[in-house]
């Protein structure tokens, strides 16, 4: 049980047992070290809830309040605030027990099947920064779930079908006829806006991909060689932009649009039994009540349009049902950007309504903001170009070599190499995750490579002075007990031991921001506690007990930032 839920539960009892039974404890860690370590303020409602006095309720609940060897104080504040101080043996035994335990001392909760589906790029395109934010944050839900012990399945839903295939692959068969597709192929963005000008230029060309579309979907074995020879090359070129941003997606992860095509006259036919579908200007349509048109009428949400083909709602449908037949799901997170948010409320409605997934199946969507420059607009190169994914990423890589050979010059080259790209990629991932994901955020180099604040490189740099602490420390006893005197680390002590209810909040809200500044304070407070309580300087027990936190902060530090997907080094 974590902290919190401890402290909860017996508030809650207490409540009861004082004549409030089933009211809120509303627990909280306190907002300033002098309330005490957790703060409860349920009293207050509870007492409204019954008329009586707050302060009267409170001494009532703190008489049943039972936290015998947990809490070494309990006190009434204000009108009615119930403020704990947590006993510091409890405290020592409870990061000791964390500091022996792979998983940290987290219980993890019980185990579902889980799928994080994410990055899920259009294929015709190179990866841009577009497509960064998706696959950041995809991932860490992933790690997160997998450290939380569910069964997790990665899912890449790339955009790999639809009528830009006709084109491309007409444009491959061009190409390949005067032998230059391997070239050509070579830069994706470049093919995509070749293929685009001869499509927009010659008609004769415009009608041989649109053949293609047709010929791509009935299954035409040449074409479907062709369209095949250019997803692979696409998707190595994704794989290298993954393997560089040390996210974990494979190719085994990938299941693309195309894969659901055979299920979608299944999905049509599925919707018409069900008396779902009506006839609208010829096009097949789902109206949904919940959804409002301007002018007060149903919304409609196209399934198959007048000449026959498919929409993108039609292919998550498709999805879904066999995310639930097949897979068994009982949780899909849709990491996907906010401004499909309308797309994806109505899907889960009408999965929910078809029963392609039952009522208890979680369908989320995870929307994120825009990713912006400086001037506040959405992210593009001086030339108002789309950024490239890799070349973002080289970059990042640069400026932190950089960075790396002026602070520590006499670094060997091949780890000043390895060390830029921890740091250059860690920073991009950390300055994305650190914000609340729903927010647009201005990306700026200046600030995501600083070593102070808030950052990957200040973080990656507080793990490597905790670890120069043990280079120094000779007699490191991993069984010594951890004994909690100095203010310093009792504030230390009690954020580490908070580890399990930030992670598990984390896989509940998907909101990575959480751990980001969770990691931030502990740095801050392992800072502190550094400066106020000499670690090698000391002696004997207080000696062995401060290394005991200094290791449990090293490891705390580098499991989150494991989580985060980001490395850590032992020197920089
Ligand atoms: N490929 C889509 C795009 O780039 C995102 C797919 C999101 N996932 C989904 N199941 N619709 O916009």
């Amino acid at each position: 049980m974590t902290l919190l839920q401890l402290i909860n539960e017996r508030m809650e009892a207490a409540l009861a047992a004082a004549g409030a039974p089933g009211a809120p404890a509303v627990v909280q860690p306190a907002s300033k070290p002098e309330f005490g370590d957790y703060q409860a303020n349920g009293v207050m409602g509870a007492a409204k809830a019954l008329r009586t006095n707050p302060r009267e309720l409170a001494a009532k609940v703190v008489a049943h309040l039972d936290l015998d060897g947990i809490a070494e104080r309990v006190e009434i504040a204000g009108p009615g605030f119930i403020n704990i101080h947590i006993h510091p043996d409890w405290l020592a035994r409870r990061c000791l027990t964390a500091l022996g335990d792979a998983r940290l001392g987290v219980t993890p909760p019980a185990r579902r099947k889980v799928m994080v589906e994410y990055s899920s790029v259009n294929l015709a395109k190179e990866m841009h920064v577009g497509h960064l934010r998706s696959t950041i944050i995809g991932d860490v839900l992933a790690r997160v779930m997998d450290f939380l012990e569910q069964d997790v399945t990665r899912a890449n839903h790339v955009g790999d079908w639809g009528t830009q295939f006709g084109m491309l692959t007409a444009y491959l068969m061009e190409a390949r006829k005067t032998g230059g597709d391997a070239l050509e192929l070579n830069d994706l963005e470049e093919f995509y806006r070749k293929a685009k000008v001869r499509f927009d230029e010659s008609p004769g060309f415009a009608d041989l991909a649109r053949d293609y579309v047709v010929r791509l979907q009935g299954g035409d074995a040449d074409v479907l060689a062709l369209w095949r020879q250019f997803v692979e090359v696409s998707l190595e070129h994704c794989q290298q932009v993954y393997d560089t941003l040390g996210v974990s997606l494979r190719r085994e992860h990938v299941k693309g649009e195309s894969s659901y095509n055979d299920d979608l006259p299944v999905v049509v036919a599925d919707l018409d039994t069900l008396g779902l579908l009506k006839e609208d200007e010829g096009a097949r349509v789902v109206f949904l009540e919940e959804f409002r048109t301007q002018e007060d009428k149903p919304m409609g949400v196209i399934i198959q349009k007048k000449d026959g083909g498919y929409l993108y709602t039609t292919t998550d449908l498709g999805a879904i049902r066999y995310r639930h037949r097949v897979l068994g799901l009982d949780r899909v997170l849709y990491v996907v950007d906010a401004r499909q948010s309308q797309h994806f409320q109505q899907l889960f409605l009408i999965a929910k309504k078809a029963g392609f997934a039952p009522e208890s199946m979680e369908l989320e969507h995870i929307p994120f903001g825009t990713m912006l420059g400086d001037d506040g607009r959405p992210f593009k190169t001086r030339s108002g170009g789309t950024v490239k994914l890799i070349e973002l990423l080289a970059e990042a890589v640069e400026r932190a070599y950089a960075l790396v050979a002026e602070k520590n010059p006499d670094l060997p080259e091949e780890d000043k190499r390895r060390v830029a790209r921890a740091v250059g990629i860690g920073a991009v991932k950390y300055a994305d995750l650190s914000k609340n994901r729903t927010s647009d955020y201005i990306f700026s180099w200046d600030s995501m490579l600083s070593f102070e604040g808030n950052t990957a490189p200040y973080l990656q740099y507080a793990y490597t002075r905790v670890q120069s602490v043990f280079r120094k420390a000779e007699d490191y006893r991993a069984d010594a007990p951890i004994v909690i005197g100095e203010p310093a680390e009792k504030q230390l002590a009690m954020a580490l031991a908070q580890f399990e209810d930030v992670v598990l909040f984390v896989g509940e809200s998907c909101q990575p921001h959480h751990l980001c500044q969770y990691l931030y304070h502990i740095a801050t407070l392992f800072s502190r506690f550094y400066e106020a309580c000499p670690i090698l300087k000391s002696e004997g027990d207080v000696r062995a007990s401060r290394l005991q936190l200094a290791a449990l902060t090293a490891k705390t530090l580098s499991t989150g930032l494991g989580l985060l997907g980001i490395e850590v080094l032992d020197a920089m």
